[in-house]
């Protein structure tokens, strides 16, 4: 018998340009500046952040890949089979382990980077034949429903959110955004996510500017996405990078520094950008387990199961919703 040869389906939801316009006016009317972290995300972005998770600086990839490649059948067998929903997918790598683990999986991609998304979805559909995948190119915090599709349908959705990407988002945003996963995953629904630890602060600030220059070439590579797409004359010679531990806030806060009193047009608009002014390109929030529990509490998760890496770098979470436990006794039902 041959495999059907299946092939990844794509959907293109990305943002208007007239939205991304507002986004931009708005995060530039903040004090301090700071544009929504997917921003960084163009076709060169998506490739730098690859190149940024094989730095010996940045170990919370490979680390977390070596606990999900271990930890996957324990997962898996907690989970329950079902359909997994990324979200921010990136290469969409982390997942196969889980894939492998469940039983006749499927597999929605979403990520806001559409070319990215399209050669993601193409090799993961090389190394799992037998997988139906659908790749939906978003910004998931704003996304109303999932779309109806087939294979979202009569399926656990089990939520796969790895990277510890919920750092990128301020408290009210986080708890905001574990609310949002709960509404698109629907009643039952489940979430799989990597949540990276406070460590030593030199090694965090290594991560986020290492030695190769790439997490800072990951920043200003904004700058351009902004000349390019949103009609902007940046001049990336006039901002520095600069990555640094908030103790206060748990999170990194990385940023572009104007090295001088400018102006700047974008998205329609003249800027001054005065000379030491940040212009923040993102955050990167670090939690230990017991905290991270209690925020997924306020957006209404109850913490199932957890793993961490023997280091005790960072941990995975399994968060169910507080009803799920009705649903156990299913299999009784059959007798
Ligand atoms: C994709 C948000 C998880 O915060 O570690 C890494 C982004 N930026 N280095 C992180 C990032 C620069 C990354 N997340």
């Amino acid at each position: 018998m041959t495999a059907a040869l299946l092939k990844p389906q794509l959907l293109d939801l990305h943002p208007a340009a007239a939205d991304m316009e507002r986004l931009v006016r708005e995060g530039l009317r903040r004090s301090p500046r700071q544009l929504p972290a997917w921003f960084l995300y163009d076709a060169e972005g998506s490739r730098l952040f690859e190149a940024i998770c094989c730095q010996p600086e940045y170990t919370l990839t490979a680390t977390e890949t070596a606990l999900l490649e271990t930890e996957a059948p324990a997962m898996a067998a907690a989970m329950g089979p079902g359909v997994l929903v990324e979200f921010g997918a990136g290469s969409a790598r982390k997942v196969s382990p889980l894939l492998r683990a469940l039983g006749r999986p499927a597999y929605v991609a979403l990520d806001i980077s559409a070319d990215h998304l399209r050669s993601a979805c193409r090799d993961l559909q090389g190394r799992h034949p037998g997988v139906p995948v659908l790749g939906i190119c978003c910004d998931y915090t704003g996304l109303e429903q999932l779309p109806d599709h087939p294979l979202l349908e009569q399926r656990n959705r089990l939520g796969f959110f790895p990277g510890s990407s919920l750092g990128n988002f301020n408290r009210a945003e986080a708890v905001g955004l574990l609310r949002q996963f709960a509404r698109l995953l629907g009643p039952g629904g489940q979430l799989l996510i990597g949540i990276d630890q406070p460590k030593d602060v030199r090694r965090l600030e290594a991560a986020y500017d290492d030695r190769a220059g790439l997490s800072a070439a990951f920043a200003l590579n904004l700058l351009q996405r902004l000349n390019r797409d949103l009609g902007g004359d940046f001049d990336p010679a006039a901002f520095r990078y600069r990555a640094r531990w908030q103790p206060e806030s748990q999170r990194i806060e990385m940023a572009l520094v104007s090295q001088r009193d400018h102006w700047v047009n974008v998205a329609g608009e003249r800027w001054p950008f005065a000379e030491g002014e940040p212009l923040i390109t993102e955050h990167s929030a670090k939690y230990d387990p017991a905290a991270f529990e209690a925020l997924a509490a306020q957006a209404g998760w109850l913490a199932r199961a957890r793993w961490s890496d023997p280091a005790g770098d960072l941990s995975v979470h399994l968060l169910g919703q507080a009803d799920s436990e009705a649903k156990e006794p299913q299999a009784d039902e059959q007798r």
